[in-house]
């Protein structure tokens, strides 16, 4: 049987989300299966470069087409971003990224398209990458959407939207947690030095390594011992957080993978834990972390909201809602995310947001705590949904927490990513009323 091509893998891969069919994440997983390591490390190479730079690769193409594709030609034109990728971003020889993406055109059924994608392809490999203006916010300059931009401009003015925009266009580091109930981070930092795994100590979170470059995760001192994980500074904050509050009985309402649902048990193992996922086939990760690190939750498939479902009445004193959102503060992680979304999205994200906040809000005990947490950017889904949930609850009272974030908010901490630190996150922390002041 003839091998299977890393290139065509990958071209499937972008049209399907070119048509906003799925997530790159999950086409990868499924992709990957019919290669070799070797040849899956390539797709992924090649699917995350083109992604990051899809949108700055569109107006090159766009200016070399005769008349724009159409949208049943998806294929071609996730082939002629991943030529162009391959022309202007790596290394391979310039013949081969034209001559066999243009070979492409038969394996997708579209012999037409040869001498188009080869002609595109010549033209782009002589006249080079053209220079877009640094100081244009359009995505030929800034690799992200328009009205992304412009939403990030209008909550945090034009500087900071800059600062994310050169944020999200870099690599993200790769971030260790440690779990300081088997070393502290000086002593892993030293198991690190000796192995020759050059990095620096978080400044945000109290357990954070964070690596110059990434490894395997098996060549880490203790991960199988379960003393290390992977997860983002600001990601990490949450366990910190909730460590310092009182309470025995805690909800993880969106758990999956379960990177929040170990650390707090890691750093509050007497807590008796459930974790709610909404989707079955990814709460399989949770109970894969929780193995891996020897802790116990128990884990529920529902949805949060529905708490008839999964609450068996017994008041709540520490809720943890990482609520599904835009995912604007990992960009930099799931570049597919420039692609994805688009502005109609938001209003129903922070329907979702608001509805989990309001339906859930009943299991928590009087003078208990719900942490509400988002890896978005957008003050839609952070300060504005925290402060519509308030005007709401008349027994829910804003609580500082004592962290500093980028920028100043009326309710929460706010952070954007930053250039080999943390990803983009947003944190506020309500008390239900205690019974005595209601
Ligand atoms: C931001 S991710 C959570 C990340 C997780 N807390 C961690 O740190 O590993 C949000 C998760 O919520 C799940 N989800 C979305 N809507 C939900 C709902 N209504 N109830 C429960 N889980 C939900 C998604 O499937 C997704 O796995």
């Amino acid at each position: 049987m003839a091998k299977p091509s890393v290139r065509l893998a990958a071209v499937k891969v972008i049209e399907k989300i070119l048509r906003q069919q799925s997530s790159l994440l999950y086409l990868l997983n499924e992709s990957a299966k019919q290669f070799e390591a070797q040849d899956a490390r390539l797709l992924k190479a090649l699917c995350y470069g083109t992604l990051r730079e899809a949108l700055s690769l569109d107006a090159v193409i766009k200016r070399y087409l005769a008349k724009p594709l159409k949208t049943k030609d998806a294929d071609i034109q996730a082939a002629l971003l991943v030529g162009a990728y391959q022309l202007l971003h790596s290394a391979v020889a310039d013949h081969a990224a034209i001559n066999e993406t243009a070979g492409l055109a038969k394996k997708l059924k579209k012999p037409w398209a040869t001498k188009l994608i080869n002609g595109v392809l010549r033209t782009i490999q002589r006249e080079g990458a053209p220079n877009f203006s640094p100081s244009s916010w359009q995505p030929a300059s800034t690799k992200h959407p328009l009205w992304l931009v412009d939403r990030w401009r209008a909550d945090w003015g034009d500087e900071c939207a800059r600062n994310i925009v050169s944020a999200n266009n870099e690599r993200a580091p790769m971030t260790l947690r440690i779990n300081i109930r088997q070393s502290s981070v000086d002593d892993y930092s030293k198991q690190l030095n000796a192995l020759g795994i050059t990095h620096s100590i978080g400044t945000l979170s109290a357990s954070a390594i964070i690596l110059d470059a990434p490894c395997n995760v098996e060549e880490l001192p203790l991960w199988f011992e379960g003393g290390v994980s992977i997860q983002d500074e600001a990601a990490q904050l949450s366990g910190h957080i909730l460590a310092k509050l009182p309470g025995k009985i805690g909800v993880d309402a969106c758990a999956a993978p379960g990177g929040k649902t170990c650390h707090w048990l890691e750093v509050k193992p007497e807590l008796q834990l459930t974790a709610i996922e909404l989707e079955a086939s990814r709460s399989t990760r949770i109970h894969e972390n929780l193995e891996r690190l020897k802790l116990s939750a128990s884990v529920k498939v529902a949805d949060a909201g529905d708490v008839d479902h999964w609450w068996n009445g017994t008041p709540v004193d520490l809720l943890l809602l990482d609520a599904p959102c835009s995912a604007t503060g990992v960009i930099r992680r799931h570049p597919d995310i420039r692609l994805l979304r688009d502005a109609a999205q938001i209003s129903e994200l922070t329907e979702i947001q608001s509805s989990i906040l309001e339906r859930i809000w009943p299991t928590i005990a009087d003078g208990g705590y719900l942490l509400y947490a988002t890896c978005s950017t957008l003050k839609a889904e952070n300060e504005n949904a925290v402060a519509s949930f308030l005007a709401k609850a008349d027994d829910a009272v804003y609580t500082e927490i004592e962290i500093h974030g980028d920028a100043p908010t009326e309710y929460g901490v706010q952070f954007f990513p930053k250039t080999g630190g943390h990803d983009g996150f947003y944190y506020a922390l309500i008390q239900k009323r205690p019974k005595e002041y209601a």
